[in-house]
């Protein structure tokens, strides 16, 4: 068994007992490895008892879950209506220009904070209130 194979299945065996064990599992994998590629959805049908296309159901239909891993860094931004009510659209222009190939921006919808967006998040960090020069800053730091 590889090293990943051990990892996965100690992340399996964290949740396994939980009610509705797939999304803990799939969240952890992803942040652990950096994607849930096809090897790992048959690792966790396997334990769960399900068939691989239940499993890669789920991964295919939220977009945060990555068949491979991208080693860039990820700047989301939302795109939902009360950023967009506050110039979002003119700023994922700039993001986009001062990201180039090396940062990946993600339009995501809604971060929860809408009564100061326009508002983005790297990692854990969040980032409100952008504009133009903000929003450059933070994708060169990323
Ligand atoms: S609409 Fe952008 S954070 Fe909610």
């Amino acid at each position: 068994m590889s090293s990943k194979q051990e990892k996965i299945g100690e992340i399996i065996a964290e949740h396994i007992h939980r009610e509705g064990p797939l999304l803990p599992i799939l969240n952890d994998i992803q942040a652990e490895l950096g994607c849930v590629d096809a090897e790992t959805e048959a690792q966790i049908a396997e334990a769960l008892n399900l068939t691989r296309a239940d499993v890669h159901g789920v991964v295919s239909f939220y977009h945060d879950y990555k068949s491979e891993a991208d080693p860039r860094p990820v700047v989301q931004i939302c795109r939902a209506e009360a950023c967009k009510a506050r110039g979002v659209e003119k700023l994922i222009g700039d993001a986009n220009a001062a990201a180039g190939e090396r940062v990946k921006i993600q339009t995501v919808y809604c971060l929860g904070l809408c009564s100061a967006g326009p508002a983005a998040r790297t990692g854990d960090d969040l980032h409100i209130r952008l504009d133009s020069q903000s929003v450059t800053k933070l994708i060169e730091n990323a």
